[in-house]
């Protein structure tokens, strides 16, 4: 690029720090490991301080608790309250001073409040090319509805139910012979690409939300 000339890029932040993720979720941690993989390979530049699951089973725990990595379960059943659930999911990210939450897999919906307080600092990852088959069981409902192309979608978290502004998408065909079952695990191989991908391009400070759009700065030459 010329000199002078920003491509608009100049309210962007690009640099390259380690940023400390907390990772949320409730099952498996596929997601969670893909994004472990990256940071062992060296291009993701993050550290996972803090796993945290509502379910104190959830293998998640135990692949980062292999590594060393704080595994806490937060049981839902012991607060009055979601709003104290929350409250203490905060207190343990802060306690382990986490930049970008990660929910990889969390059954649970976090109230506004968390919301609030981590705005533009949450991402998701969606079965599904969004805004199509939100919720659950997104890739038998894609399956379900006859979709040609499936797919996967990482996007900031707002208050609605995989709503907030999208990051990166994968787009994956369901051939002839799929099942959900066969087509969920092609779409899970795509998520793993585009999970610690899109954690990346954060943590270089190249992702704006503006409105519904997220925009991406381009890779700085001499990376
Ligand atoms: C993934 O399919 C993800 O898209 C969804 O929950 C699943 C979590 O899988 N939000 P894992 O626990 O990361 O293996």
């Amino acid at each position: 690029m010329a000199d002078g000339q920003t491509g608009g890029y100049e309210n962007f932040r690009i640099v390259d720090r380690e940023v400390i993720l907390g990772v949320l979720a409730s099952g498996r941690g596929s997601n969670l490991e893909a994004i472990l993989e990256a940071i062992d390979q060296g291009w993701l530049r993050a550290r996972v301080g803090v796993a945290i699951s509502d379910q104190p089973e959830a293998y998640a725990l135990a692949r980062a608790r292999r590594r060393g990595i704080p595994a806490i379960t937060v049981l839902p059943g012991g607060f009055p309250s979601r709003r104290m659930f929350d409250a203490q999911i905060r207190r343990i990210c802060e306690g382990h001073r986490v930049e970008l939450v990660v929910l990889a897999g969390f059954m649970r919906i976090l109230g506004e409040e968390f919301i609030h307080c981590y705005q533009g600092r949450i991402m998701n990852i969606h079965p599904s090319l969004l805004p199509g088959f939100p919720g659950r069981d997104a890739q038998r409902q894609a399956f379900d509805y006859g979709v040609k192309v499936a797919g996967c979608t990482v996007h900031f978290v707002d208050t609605g139910t995989d709503t907030g502004p999208i990051v990166l998408q994968a787009a994956v065909p369901v051939l002839e012979g799929d099942t959900p079952d066969t087509l969920a695990e092609r779409i899970l191989r795509e998520e793993h690409r585009i999970y610690p991908e899109a954690i990346s391009l954060y943590c270089q400070g190249r992702l704006q939300i503006e409105g519904r759009r997220v925009r991406i700065a381009p890779e700085q030459e001499g990376r």
